[in-house]
């Protein structure tokens, strides 16, 4: 895939640049703890409950054909890579006839908020999506969740529909936003 290295917008002097790839085998763990960090915390998935490392890994497997994944990747002092967010395009239904619809992903650790990590996943995403061949890509985003419906907006996603109420977690009523763009 395309060299998306570049240091974050915004960012200080001395702030580790970000690089973009292919997910592996090997960032389940890192993957994990982004993941878990959101389902507990956050209602931007509607998972109740951790996900174990193991049903990670049979993600990244899942993710490794032609609906990919990919990670934004920080290098420490010691030259050792932190997965700092990660972005993912699914299936938007079963059923053939959506083959050619994909649903997107995109998350990005807390601590590194706004520093255009989530732009720059996304936009190597929809490199992903043109190449595979899709035509639509579908974000379905929860709870009116502001950074998300403005970062989709940045790359010409649309507001397609509103699912009231169709989620509870947190003791909380929770709508989807449909967002889409044409490829
Ligand atoms: C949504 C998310 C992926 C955005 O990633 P990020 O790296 O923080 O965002 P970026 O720094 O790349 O910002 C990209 C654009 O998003 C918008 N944005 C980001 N944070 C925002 C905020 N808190 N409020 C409003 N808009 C925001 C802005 O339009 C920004 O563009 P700009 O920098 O030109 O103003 C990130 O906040 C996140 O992981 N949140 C938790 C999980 C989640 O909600 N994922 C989306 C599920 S649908």
């Amino acid at each position: 895939m395309s060299d998306a290295s570049k240091g974050p917008a915004g960012a200080d002097a001395g702030t580790p640049a970000v690089s973009i790839r292919r997910v592996t085998r090997r960032d389940a763990a890192g993957i994990l703890a982004i993941h878990n960090e959101v389902v507990t915390r956050s209602t931007a998935i509607f998972d109740i409950l951790a996900r174990s490392l193991d049903e990670q890994v049979q993600w990244v497997a899942d993710h490794s054909g032609g609906h990919p994944a990919i990670v934004a990747t920080e290098l420490d002092d010691s030259g050792i890579e932190d997965i700092v967010g990660f972005a993912s395009l699914s299936p938007f239904r079963a059923r053939p006839a959506y083959a050619t619809t994909v649903e997107d992903s995109v998350y990005v650790r807390e601590d590194r908020h706004g520093r255009g990590y989530g732009r720059a996943l996304l936009g190597e995403l929809l490199v992903l999506a043109v190449d595979g061949g899709f035509h639509s890509v579908i974000a379905r985003i929860a709870d009116h969740n502001e950074a998300s419906i403005a970062l989709h907006a940045a790359y010409g996603f649309e507001m397609v529909g509103v699912e009231r109420e169709v989620g509870r977690k947190f003791g909380r009523w929770l709508d989807v936003v449909q967002m889409q763009r044409l490829l």
